[in-house]
């Protein structure tokens, strides 16, 4: 059982997705559980805020702290080896490796060398998250080191048996958020090189690619293992269905031929590398 708590101020935004097709059938086989904490429920004062304007000025909105360690501290009181993911477009770029590590079907990929949160860089929080030029790929940012405790690092993981994860995605919303929220992070994770207004579509796609990865949420427990991406970075080869022709496209007549061998043969050969 994978669970996921979402820390949002836009659950009904989350919701229809996550109670449709393959995620509805993950909760229904008990497969994952999806639960939502209210931020708006550990604002500030009677208008309940959680954002503030940025020391130093600049444009904008920032999340504010306490907002967010309470609800994130309120979920840590009932579990406390939760994890907390950050969407954040200046985190790790998320991949099919890392989806298989939250699930818990591979090794993980992520290096030792943590980022260290350091006090120094609560200073220059800026007006709008930017982008750092940092190459794909490089897993050392992922990680957020946690200032105040020593967490664990992963345990090697290489079965396919299900486990048992719980993880919170915090959603911020607004121009951004404070930087010492990363002190409560574990993982940091962008969805790309592009600024979105909130971490709900992210939080969607972390969580649809890793709950489809649980062994017994997909019929055909072969799917994920074939697909795109889950062999390093080969791209799944060309499938066709029928009809045999449509518009004059045919389908390769190899695959209509029988020959197991040779049909294997031309989809290692067409399958693309990204
Ligand atoms: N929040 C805003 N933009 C984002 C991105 N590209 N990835 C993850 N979280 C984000």
């Amino acid at each position: 059982m994978i669970k996921f708590t979402i820390i949002t101020l836009f659950q009904e935004a989350l919701e229809p997705y996550l109670e449709t097709s393959m995620m509805w059938k993950a909760t229904e086989k008990g497969l994952a559980e999806f639960d939502f904490v209210n931020l708006r429920e550990f604002g500030l004062g009677p208008h309940k805020s959680v954002d503030d304007t940025p020391y130093g000025g600049g444009d904008g909105m920032l999340l504010r702290c306490e907002p967010v360690f309470n609800a994130i501290e309120s979920v840590k009181a009932k579990d406390p080896d939760v994890k907390v993911i950050l969407p954040t477009p200046v985190g790790e770029i998320w991949n099919q490796e890392m989806a298989r590590e939250f699930a818990g079907v591979s090794e993980p990929v992520f290096s030792e060398a943590g980022l260290e949160f350091s006090s120094t860089s609560c200073a220059g929080q800026p007006a709008e998250p930017s982008l750092r030029d940092e190459p794909v790929g490089d897993v050392r940012d992922i990680r957020v080191e946690n200032s105040n405790q020593n967490f664990m690092r992963p345990k090697k993981q290489v079965s396919a048996t299900p486990v048992n994860k719980h993880y919170i995605i915090l959603c911020p919303h607004y121009e951004g958020y404070d930087e010492r929220i990363l002190s409560i992070v574990d993982y940091k994770i962008s969805l790309g090189k592009y600024v979105l207004t909130g971490g709900e579509l992210p939080a969607l796609i972390i969580i649809d690619s890793v709950v489809r990865l649980i062994p017994g949420v997909l019929g055909g427990e072969k799917s994920a293992e074939i697909e795109s991406f889950s062999d390093g970075d080969n791209l799944e080869y060309p499938q066709y269905t029928k009809p045999y022709d449509f518009r004059g496209m045919t389908v390769p007549d190899i695959l209509l031929s029988g020959n197991h061998g040779e049909i294997a043969k031309w989809r290692a050969e067409h399958s693309g590398k990204a």
